[in-house]
């Protein structure tokens, strides 16, 4: 038995999706991305990514490629240096673009700042000579809690500009979270700012600092950007307004080149266990596949498009594709600080008419969310300025996807499904807009330069129609360097399923349709084996919200005497369907688009899912549900009220 049980079984409901949308010759015939590409990096690889690494501008040349005599230890660019700021700021004024806006930045409440390339090299010089002043220095960590202002951009550059490490940690973690990545990587500075605004009121931030340094030995400094007026507790020996320093400084800084490995940043992420793993980045090939996807897969033309990334800087999507990808293509972009209904349901169209926005890059879940809110709502703006639309973090279903291609895109603006990882730092498997027929749920193909693999549990690979587990087969320019620390578990974690076969292991189910595109089936910690017929989640989820009445659904495997595992999904009803559709129309809905086997043995209506700040359904919480144990950790939930919601729905509902 080579294959993974049943896999070959699953997504049958997706795989009977055969909508394509083939690109159209005015959009092809303009399109940065080409066929011939996919053909140049199958000939020569390496070629190909030097190529492309000549989109930066380096002070050294490189004289090797790759380095990959020490597997998993890979050097890209070996001997080539370069300043990653220089690259995604100054070069861009020296090329005479520093009157282009490159951020327009829109707060919460409505006020609006703008921020040409020119403003950019003063903000970021200014700060990497505060910084300096405080002592930070090549190599130093620098931990960065902010919500998205643009001083969390500058600040992000300030510390690449000096060699230094930039740890971003999401402003919606608490102080604990906080406090840990902060000792993990012993910073000696925390950048904050005094509160944020989330749905129109201003909470504090500085609080869950001064909390998490009361325990780090590490921090010397902090520094605070005034940004609610929020009164906050002062330590004159250690805290320092934002204003007070940078305002001062020099506005000009000469960027030092580093060595092409040079490390970027830690940027941590939950395992399925343990504690958060800092993923280490580096300089040359993270920056080189950012600059590169960030072009092709989203058609950037940088003097006429407007592109707005909604994830927020905490997470790597806003790390690569806020800020190092768009900057270094010295594109223009929106950055918004709130939440997308505030103050009205419609605000993220409100902001794509007022900048003309042409790219758009989003989660599935929030394209859910506003499907739930209603298409009138979209339909009040004028969205006609939206060329490609984006969705990355999780699989997409293919209502959503139509949904968004409909209502946001005119029914004419290609979708790239982007898939990728914090470990991956850059967009791995997409298709390419001018060049893809795209299918709804479907990332389809490895971009080009990337090689990747869905092969049986031993390692072997599967064909046309079958599942299995994706696994990365060749390195790759932006891949993290290792685990901060801890480079025992780097090898554990990646590398030691497939040792044998030297594959990265990503820890995703994909499968192959019988044209070779990819489906990916979410997280393998959370395909469902029932009756030794493996089902994923993302699957009954995607079969659920194909029915009319639901809205939104998260789906769990538990524990079942007979089966192994049964399948519980928790549902949303949308909008007034509620109560008009019985669980048992439900669970044969499920039954026909998949198959018998795939029927939920329950379904429980909620009003809300738990999920985490960058969105994710945390299904391990809502397993402790149907498996009627104590809910786990709940501390890294947006809302960490809902799972007392849910349990007191069921607990009256029963
Ligand atoms: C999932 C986010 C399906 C996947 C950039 C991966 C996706 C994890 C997609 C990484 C996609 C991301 N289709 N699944 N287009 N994009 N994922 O580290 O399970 O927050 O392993 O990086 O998100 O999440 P992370």
């Amino acid at each position: 038995m080579s294959q993974p049980d049943g896999q070959s079984n699953t997504l049958d409901n997706l795989l009977e999706e055969n909508r394509t949308f083939p690109p159209t010759a005015e959009f092809a015939a303009e399109a940065n991305a080409t066929a011939e590409l996919y053909d140049s990096a199958a000939e020569d690889r390496l070629g190909f990514w030097s190529q492309q690494a000549r989109r930066l501008t380096w002070r050294t040349e490189w004289n090797q490629v790759l380095d990959w005599s020490n597997p998993p230890f890979a050097k890209w660019f070996v001997g080539g240096e370069l300043n990653v700021a220089h690259n995604c700021v100054d070069r861009h004024v020296e090329a005479g673009n520093g009157d282009r806006v490159a951020i327009y930045w829109e707060g919460e409440p409505g006020d609006s700042r703008r921020i040409t390339y020119s403003d950019l090299q003063r903000e970021v010089s200014k700060t990497a000579n505060a910084l300096s002043e405080l002592g930070v220095g090549s190599g130093d960590r620098v931990a960065i809690y902010l919500p998205m202002l643009p001083e969390a951009v500058f600040a992000m550059l300030a510390c690449a500009r000096l060699g230094a490490l930039h740890s971003v940690v999401f402003g919606g973690f608490s102080s604990e979270a906080l406090r840990n990545r902060i000792n993990d990587a012993e910073a000696t500075v925390v950048i904050t700012c005094d509160g944020q605004f989330r749905r129109g009121q201003a909470m504090p931030l500085k609080a869950n600092v001064d909390e998490a340094v009361a325990g780090t030995p590490s921090v010397e400094h902090v520094v605070v950007v005034r940004r609610t007026g929020t009164e906050v507790a002062w330590n004159p020996d250690r805290d320092t307004w934002w204003h007070e320093l940078v305002d001062r400084q020099s506005e000009q800084h000469t960027p030092e080149a580093f060595d092409s490995e040079h490390p970027l940043f830690i940027l941590y992420t939950s395992g399925t266990t343990g504690k958060p793993k800092g993923i280490l980045h580096t300089s040359g090939g993270y920056l080189t596949q950012a600059a590169y996807t960030h072009s092709t897969v989203f058609d950037l033309k940088p003097e006429s498009d407007v592109y707005w990334c909604t994830a927020d800087i905490g997470w790597v999507t806003g790390h690569t594709y806020i800020v190092y990808g768009p900057l270094a293509n010295g594109a223009s972009q929106v950055i918004y600080e709130g939440t997308p209904n505030t103050p009205h349901q419609g605000r993220h169209w409100e902001i794509v008419q007022k900048y003309g926005v042409t790219l758009y890059y989003t989660a599935p879940t929030t394209i859910r969310t506003f499907m739930k809110w209603g298409s009138e709502i979209p339909a009040r703006y004028d969205l006609s300025t939206l060329r490609v639309l984006g969705t990355v973090g999780e699989p997409i279903n293919p209502e959503a996807w139509m949904w968004y291609r409909e209502h946001i895109g005119g029914g004419t603006a290609p979708i790239v499904d982007t898939w990728w990882q914090t470990e991956t730092g850059a967009i791995m498997i997409s298709p390419l807009p001018g060049v893809t027929a795209t299918k709804p749920g479907s990332a389809q193909r490895p971009v080009p330069g990337v090689s990747v693999g869905v092969v049986d549990e031993n390692g072997n690979r599967v064909g046309n129609g079958e599942g299995g587990l994706l696994v990365l087969d060749k390195p790759w320019p932006s891949m993290l360097r290792g685990i901060w620390g801890d480079q025992q578990r780097f090898v554990d974690t990646y590398w030691s399923r497939f040792a044998e076969q030297g594959y990265y292991f990503a820890g995703d189910g994909a499968k192959y349709d019988n044209d070779g595109d990819i489906w990916l089936l979410g997280r393998v910690d959370d395909v469902m084996n029932v009756s030794g017929h493996r089902i994923s989640t993302t699957e009954v989820e995607s079969a659920l919200v194909s029915h009319p009445s639901v809205a939104e659904a998260a789906v769990v495997g538990a524990s079942d005497p007979t089966t192994g595992q049964g399948i519980v999904a928790f549902v949303i009803p949308r909008g007034d369907s509620a109560g008009e559709t019985t669980m048992a129309t439900l669970r044969e809905h499920v039954s026909h688009e998949i198959g018998p086997i795939a029927k939920p043995r329950q379904i429980m209506v909620v009003s809300e899912l738990p999920k985490t700040r960058s969105g994710k359904i945390m299904r391990r919480l809502l397993r402790d549900v149907a498996e009627n144990r104590e809910v786990g950790d709940v501390s890294t939930l947006a809302d960490s009220s809902v799972m007392e919601q849910i349990t007191a729905g069921m607990k009256s509902g029963s």
